[in-house]
């Protein structure tokens, strides 16, 4: 169905429609346009459906907390943090819409279009609102006939159903970009994903100014809040349903390819989810030892190993971040189960570095230190010591990769956070990270014994830092090599 097929938009000046965003004019509509005896028919005998006495949504009062602390941090300052528009696909298709992590973090709203404006209100404090676009307009058409209408793409909320909702005070976002106009006073946005308030603010920004502001928003979510914790703990459990799925499955996998895999882990998280959290990577034989393997176009043979490093993102977009190494036909080869177990060492030294007070830096030291030893102890780095091969790097060859990162919102959550606040940064509860070492013999390799190549082993888990330690959210997966083959010999049934 495309919006094409559309009538053209009828001539409806009048003074109540002014007032409303003029509906798309489709030069090419197919068929011809309104009568207005049909756009006088569609005005009316709809029920009203305003939606009354409506509860917050769950992460209300910690979405308040966040913007109290994002207000202490830019006292007198306007702040404008956008979610983001609609990007065309082509022609009347788009893109799925996925809110700014910002916009979605400080109202835990994510409709399209939306902005979050901070005002100052002195000094210190400020005023939140949050513009939206409200319902379809009955009076121009705009709900059947524009393609973001109503009776194309589902109801908007009123602008007061949404205030209830967000418990954030709701204004019309077509009234924005003038007001804007007129403020007077510092502003921040973030910039990057809305073109159109860039536009209204382009001579009362500066790029390092607006820059300070993301990077605040980025370091703000080091640190996780209670709700957060449990979407977290949602999406791991998710996940590893996906990859039960994903299991049980296999079969059907062997007779087609990877994408059989990436396709049954998807359909979980749809079911469970919003959506993947980021692109599913379903590496099968020798495409393990490509680290961010998403063509997911390879045959998926019994006897060697899949890599799939998939994650479910909940629909309040936070997302997992697991990686197994799976034997396909569900038991591993003596030499697999080698290189299996040195990783799975290397992930547990990761795993117990990370706790409160610990450097960032310290559980990919101790993944490191673990996987250097094995390939010296393989013979792999001729008569060097650990120490030494440490010193150069020279593990790196085949570990590729730092040992893991923050997760949250965005898969490599908190990117902009200064260094000092990251990776030269130290733990504290709520932190939640990845500890995913992995090696990697590239099938060309001509450095390792022949058997060794096209080999690639990760495993990836999401550690939350306790106050006493830390907790594996995902740990509902097995890693151990036996707990392994013991769990996928009882799913395959
Ligand atoms: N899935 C990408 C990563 O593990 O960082
Ligand atoms: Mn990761
Ligand atoms: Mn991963």
């Amino acid at each position: 169905m495309s919006e094409e097929l559309i009538p053209e938009t009828p001539e409806q000046e009048t003074e109540e429609n002014e007032a409303a965003e003029p509906i798309k004019q489709r030069k090419n509509g197919l068929y011809p346009g309104v009568s207005d005896e049909l756009a006088e028919n569609m005005k009316s005998g709809w029920a009203d459906t305003e939606l009354h006495d409506l509860a917050p949504i769950p992460q209300a009062e910690h979405t308040a907390a966040r913007r109290a602390a994002l207000s202490a941090r830019f006292p007198g300052e306007r702040l404008v943090i956008p979610a983001g528009n609609l990007k065309t696909r082509s022609n009347d298709t788009e893109y799925a819409f996925r809110a700014s992590t910002e916009y979605a973090y400080l109202t835990g709203d994510q409709t399209q279009d939306g902005v979050l404006v901070l005002e100052p209100t002195g000094e210190q404090g400020h005023q939140a609102t949050i513009y939206l676009l409200p319902r379809s307009n009955r009076e121009n058409g705009e709900f059947w006939l524009d393609g973001q209408g109503e009776l194309w793409v589902g109801r908007r909320h009123s602008l007061t159903e949404a205030e209830q909702l967000l418990g954030i005070p709701a204004k019309d976002v077509r009234e924005l970009a003038a007001a804007l106009a007129e403020a007077t006073g510092p502003v921040r946005s973030v910039r990057g994903h809305d073109a159109s308030i860039e536009a209204a603010l382009t001579d009362k920004v500066t790029a390092e100014r607006d820059e300070e502001l993301r990077v605040y928003l980025s370091e703000a979510r080091l640190v996780k809040d209670a709700f957060e914790i449990s979407e977290l703990e949602k999406a791991c459990d998710a996940t590893a349903r996906g990859f039960e799925d994903v299991v049980k499955s296999l079969d059907k996998a062997e007779a087609t390819s990877e994408r059989f895999i990436e396709g049954t882990f998807f359909l979980r998280a749809r079911i469970e989810g919003n959506d993947i959290g980021y692109g599913s990577i379903c590496a099968a034989g020798p495409h393990a030892t490509t680290l961010h393997w998403v063509r997911n176009d390879g045959a998926v043979r019994p006897g060697e190993l899949l890599l799939l490093d998939a994650g479910v993102e909940t629909n309040d977009l936070y997302t997992a971040d697991v990686t197994r190494t799976l034997p396909i036909n569900g038991t591993f080869s003596p030499l697999q189960r080698k290189i299996y177990d040195a990783v799975y060492e290397a992930q547990e030294a990761g795993i117990a570095a990370v706790k409160p007070g610990a450097a960032f830096r310290d559980f990919h030291d101790a993944s490191q230190r673990v996987l250097a030893e094995k390939l010296v102890e393989w013979g792999l780095l001729g008569d060097l010591t650990v120490e030494k091969v440490l010193e150069l790097g020279l593990q790196r060859r085949w570990t590729l990769h730092g040992t893991g990162h923050m997760l949250g919102m965005d898969v490599h959550d908190c990117a902009v956070a200064r260094t000092e606040a990251y990776v030269d940064g130290i733990l504290e509860p709520g932190v939640c990270l990845t500890v995913e070492p992995g090696l990697y013999f590239q099938a060309d390799d001509l450095t390792v014994p022949e058997e060794y190549r096209g080999i690639g082993v990760r495993i990836e888990d999401d550690i939350l830092v306790t106050e006493d330690g830390n907790r594996n959210l995902s740990d509902k997966l097995p890693r151990r090599a036996d707990e392994v083959e013991a769990w996928m010999a009882r799913l395959k049934g």
